[in-house]
Formats: C-alpha cells, sequence, structure tokens
C-alpha cells in the first residue's frame, strides 16, 4: 500500500521543482486576473494601482503621475528596486513588507503562481 503513495508523491514534486526554476508567461497571466481590477502591466496607466509596465527592475514608488501612500514612498526612499528578491517577498504578504501600504491584497502564497506571475511581468506580451 506504500509504494503508490511513494510513486504519486514523486510525481507531484517533479513538476512544482521544475516550475520554480522557469515560470511560464501564459500561466502567469491568469494569475495576473488577481492583480488587474488595480494594475495594468501593458500599458503606462494608473488605475486604482499605478501601472505595472517594466515592474521588474523598476525602482519602488517611481510611476509617473501616480500618488502613493506616504508608507510606500519612504519604502522607496532609499533608492530599492522591485527586482525578483523583492517581489517575493512583497506579494505574498503586502501590508507586512510595507506596514500603511494602500495596496489592499492580501498575497499571493503559492510560489508556483509567483514564478509565473514574474515570468509574465517580465515579458507581458509572451503571453499574447
Ligand atoms: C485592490 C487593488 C490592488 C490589487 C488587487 C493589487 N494591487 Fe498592487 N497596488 C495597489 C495600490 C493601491 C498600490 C499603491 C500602494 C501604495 O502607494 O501604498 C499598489 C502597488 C503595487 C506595487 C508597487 C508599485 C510601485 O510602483 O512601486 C507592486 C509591485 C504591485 N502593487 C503589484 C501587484 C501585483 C503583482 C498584484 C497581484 C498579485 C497586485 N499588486 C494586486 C492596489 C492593488
Amino acid at each position: 500500500m506504500r509504494l503508490p503513495c511513494l510513486v504519486s508523491a514523486a510525481i507531484v514534486l517533479a513538476p512544482a521543482s521544475s516550475a520554480l526554476a522557469d515560470g511560464d508567461a501564459v500561466a502567469g497571466a491568469v494569475v495576473f486576473k488577481k492583480c488587474g481590477a488595480c494594475h495594468t502591466a501593458t500599458a503606462p496607466d494608473n488605475r486604482v494601482g499605478p501601472s505595472l509596465i517594466d515592474i521588474v527592475g523598476r525602482p519602488v514608488a517611481s510611476a509617473p503621475n501616480y500618488i502613493y501612500s506616504p508608507a510606500m514612498k519612504a519604502f522607496g526612499a532609499d533608492g530599492k528596486v522591485w527586482d525578483e528578491t523583492l517581489l517575493r517577498t512583497y506579494l505574498p504578504a503586502p501590508q507586512s513588507l510595507v506596514k500603511g501600504t494602500r495596496m489592499t491584497f492580501p498575497g499571493l502564497k503559492s510560489d508556483r503562481d509567483l514564478d509565473n506571475l514574474i515570468a509574465y511581468l517580465k515579458n507581458p506580451a509572451a503571453a499574447q
């Protein structure tokens, strides 16, 4: 009875570890629907939240014409950049990293969703 359990565990683990290495922009576009009520990643338009165009590598709180919360401005005051590491820290629990942020999103907990989302944010055109 134990053997089938081990086999299925191995099958489940294998694709998860390869996804960590390389996100899928098409799957990331689906994850981005959670963000799309407040953000676009394909145009410089600000909505409830700032445009996320070219967000990977962009300085914190730098979208033109967007009025950030004092908390987000303070968080970016030392010149921080939204690199992959910072996005992976922020997105699972935005209010924990930036206390007082106006981004009222509970967080994206799945590593796989984060991999795919970041692949999409880097290259939204790949999902079209
Ligand atoms: C309910 C609306 C809402 C949702 C949903 C939302 N955000 Fe936000 N987001 C905001 C707001 C508002 C800000 C500006 C925060 C501030 O000024 O404190 C923001 C800021 C950000 C920033 C910082 C941008 C900058 O220019 O520094 C990033 C990155 C971000 N959001 C990514 C995401 C991602 C990725 C998702 C989906 C997983 C998401 N957000 C979902 C409203 C939202």
